[in-house]
C-alpha cells in the first residue's frame, strides 16, 4: 500500500492535516524532528481508520529522506517542515532558515524524484509571499498581484513555490503550491520554531486560565485569518484535484476576521468562567500579540473555489468550534505558548 509523507507533521498545520488524512483511511508517514506526536494527538489519532508511522529525522538530511521514500512507498507528499522565523531569529540564524525552509523542501523533492512513485506534491507557500503588496492591494490574487516578500520567512516561502514548481517540472513531478493564509484552531501549539503564534491561541489561553485578554486598541487592522479545518480541506482539495487550473492557489478565508473578534471574545466570555477581554486603552500594553499593525489586502480564493472547495467557517462559528474541541479534549491538550500572562 502506498503512503502520504508529511514532513513537519507534528507541527500545528501538520497535526490537523495528518488527522484529516487518517480520518479518511490513508497511510501516513510523519517525518520530523519530534520522536513522536504530542501524546494527546497520538491518543486521538489511534482511533482513526488510517495508519500512522512517525520517522524522526531532519529535512536537511537528504539520505534520511530518500530512505523514507523507498521504505514506505510514498506516492503523495506535503513537505511542510519549516521555521517560521520572526525578526530576531531571521537576523540571528538566516542560514538555518534558508536551509530548512528551502533546501529541506528541495531535498524532499529530490527524494520524490528518485523514488519515482510520487504522483502529487503540495508545496507550502504562504500569504507572506505577498509582502509589501498586501498593504496597497485590496485583493491579493495569485496571478495579478506582485509578490514582494519582506521577511526572510516570506522570501523562503516564495522561493519554495518558484524553485519547487521549477524543479518539479524538470524532474517530472506533479506539484501545486498552496499560499496558506494565517491560520488558527485545534492543535495549535508552540513548537519553538514558529515565532508568530496566532492571537486567537493567546485569547484561548487567557480564557482557559480565566484571565483577561487585552487586545490592541480598536479598531484592529484588516486581517483574513482562516480556520485550520478550512485550510486542511483546501489542502486535501489540492492533493486530490486532477487537471488543476493553475499551479498556485491561495487557501484562505477571503474574509476580514478583525471586525468579528469582539463578538468571538464575547461568545467565549459567556462560556468560560472568569474570562474577560478588552481593547487596550490609554497607552495600556496588550497581552494578545496581533502580528500586524497595518491593514492587509484579503487573499482572493476564486481559483481554489473552482476545485469545489470553499471555507465553511465564519469567525464566530470557528471560535465556537475551537471551544467545543477544547471541551472535548477535556484538558488533554492545553496549548502551551510563551505568551505574557493576562
Ligand atoms: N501556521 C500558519 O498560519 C501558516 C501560514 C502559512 C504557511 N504555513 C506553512 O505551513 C507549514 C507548517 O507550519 P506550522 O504552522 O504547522 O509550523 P509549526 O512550527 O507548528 O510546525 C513546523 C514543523 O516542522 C518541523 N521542523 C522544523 N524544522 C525541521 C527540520 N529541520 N527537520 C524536520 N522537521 C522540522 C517542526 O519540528 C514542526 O513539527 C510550514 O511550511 C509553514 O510555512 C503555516
Amino acid at each position: 500500500m502506498s503512503a502520504i509523507l508529511v514532513t513537519g507533521g507534528a507541527g500545528f498545520v501538520g497535526l490537523n492535516l495528518v488527522e484529516a488524512l487518517l480520518a479518511r483511511g490513508e497511510q501516513v508517514v510523519v517525518f520530523g524532528q519530534e520522536a513522536a506526536l504530542p501524546a494527546p494527538a497520538g491518543e486521538v489519532f489511534a482511533s482513526l481508520p488510517g495508519r500512522l508511522e512517525v520517522v524522526t529525522g531532519d529535512v536537511r538530511d537528504a539520505a534520511a529522506l530518500a530512505a523514507v521514500f523507498v521504505s514506505h512507498r510514498i506516492d503523495r507528499v506535503f513537505p511542510f517542515a519549516a521555521i517560521t522565523a520572526g525578526p530576531a531569529r531571521e537576523a540571528a540564524s538566516p542560514g538555518l532558515v534558508l536551509d530548512v525552509n528551502l533546501h529541506g523542501v528541495i531535498a524532499t523533492l529530490a527524494g520524490a524524484r528518485d523514488a519515482g512513485t510520487v504522483r502529487r506534491v503540495v508545496l507550502p507557500a504562504s500569504s507572506a509571499v505577498y509582502g509589501d503588496s498586501a498593504y496597497d492591494h485590496d485583493w491579493l490574487d495569485e496571478v495579478t498581484t506582485p509578490c514582494m516578500p519582506i521577511s526572510l520567512y516570506g522570501v523562503t516561502k516564495y522561493a519554495v513555490e518558484r524553485a519547487g514548481l521549477r524543479l518539479a517540472g524538470l524532474w517530472g513531478l506533479d506539484a501545486v503550491a498552496a499560499r496558506i493564509g494565517a491560520t488558527y484552531g485545534p492543535w495549535e501549539r508552540d513548537t519553538g520554531l514558529r515565532d508568530t503564534l496566532s492571537p486567537h491561541l493567546a485569547i484561548f489561553q487567557a480564557a482557559l486560565r480565566g484571565g483577561v485578554a487585552i487586545l490592541p486598541p480598536a479598531p484592529l487592522p484588516r486581517y483574513d485569518w482562516v480556520y485550520v479545518k478550512d485550510l486542511v480541506a483546501g489542502l486535501l482539495a489540492l492533493l486530490d484535484c486532477t487537471d488543476p487550473p493553475g499551479r498556485v492557489f491561495n487557501i484562505a478565508s477571503a474574509q476580514d476576521w478583525s471586525p468579528h473578534v469582539a463578538a468571538c471574545c464575547d461568545g467565549l466570555a459567556a462560556e468560560m468562567p472568569g474570562f474577560t477581554w478588552r481593547h487596550a486603552v490609554d497607552g495600556e500594553s496588550p497581552n494578545i500579540p496581533f502580528n500586524e499593525t497595518r491593514s492587509r489586502g484579503l487573499m482572493a480564493i476564486d481559483r481554489a473555489r473552482s476545485l469545489g472547495w470553499a471555507p465553511r467557517f465564519a469567525p464566530e462559528g470557528a471560535y465556537a468550534d475551537y471551544a467545543a474541541w477544547l471541551r472535548q479534549m477535556d484538558g488533554r491538550f492545553v496549548a502551551v505558548a510563551s505568551q505574557p500572562q493576562g
